[in-house]
């Protein structure tokens, strides 16, 4: 199986794009949604949560965790893959969400200017702006974090009335950075679950970067390039979901946002 981990919900936005670049795989999705949200967490315990959800996956018997979240990627990657996995087992791997999007930027862009929004965690850490600056120097990015919208998700609150105040609010704070911005990227995995809403603010002109996309065109790259890992696949198109909140709320809204019967478990990290 696939591991496919973020603090709650927004991981099914990464975890739709991955099925359907790789129907056959097997996945298993852990939401951490007891102890969402982490956007607003310390450093310290955004790793520890991570590692924890982390170790689970690999208990489980996955070779390959993807953190489909940014805050867990902006904090906990690099320890993990640093620190943890030569301990835990060095042939296991553990994959972000920053790097493949900020791979796709030179695609995307033709001013330069990016505009970022994103949690406050993945905001202060500046990892997206440390990236662009190493891989596209003349590229200047412009950010603005959002702590509201990871709940309205969380809360079922996405498609309500609430949701438009905050998304209108905060990506006008963004846009009033740059005139020049023309490309977006939405810096948590939470927020393409509020795109209806981002859609009637964003002018036209600007593009919203698909990140489930493309992080699901980089593992398929990844796996190409590494066909041990790619052997360790199981692939009879099975998914499970594992949460740490009520196991009927999540598969609720699971199914509801992805069109299909979900059928979660609850389980103790
Ligand atoms: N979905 C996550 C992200 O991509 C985290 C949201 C949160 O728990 O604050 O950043």
């Amino acid at each position: 199986m696939i591991g496919v981990f973020d603090s709650g919900y927004g991981g099914l936005t990464i975890l739709r794009e991955l099925r359907h670049k790789l129907p056959e795989a097997d996945f298993l999705y852990l939401g951490d949604n007891a102890r969402a949200p982490y956007g607003t967490r310390s450093f310290d315990l955004v790793y520890k949560f991570t590692l924890q959800a982390v170790r689970r996956l690999f208990d489980e018997g996955c070779h390959l965790v993807i953190l489909a979240c940014n805050t867990a990627s902006a904090k906990a990657l690099r320890s993990i893959q640093q620190r943890d996995l030569p301990h835990i087992d060095p042939s296991r791997r553990v994959l972000g969400v920053i790097r493949p999007t900020v791979e796709a930027l030179g695609a995307a862009s033709s001013t330069g200017h990016i505009g970022l929004v994103g949690t406050p965690g993945t905001i202060a850490s500046q990892s997206y702006n440390l990236e662009i600056e190493k891989l596209y120097p003349g590229f200047r990015t412009f950010t603005h974090a959002c702590p509201m919208w990871v709940p309205l998700v969380e809360y079922g609150e996405a498609a309500g009335d609430g949701a438009d105040y905050f998304v209108r609010k905060d990506i006008g704070a963004l846009l009033s950075q740059s005139a020049d911005i023309d490309t977006l990227i939405l810096g948590c995995t939470h927020y393409p679950l509020l795109l209806p809403k981002i859609e009637k603010y964003v002018p036209a002109g600007v593009k919203i970067l698909n990140q489930g996309r493309i992080v699901a065109d980089s593992l398929v790259d990844y796996l190409r390039r590494h066909p041990e890992m790619d052997a360790k696949i199981t692939r009879g198109s099975a998914v499970r979901y594992l949460t740490t909140e009520r196991a009927d709320k999540f598969s609720t809204l699971a199914s509801l946002f992805l069109g299909q019967p979900v059928d979660a478990e609850q389980i103790v990290l």
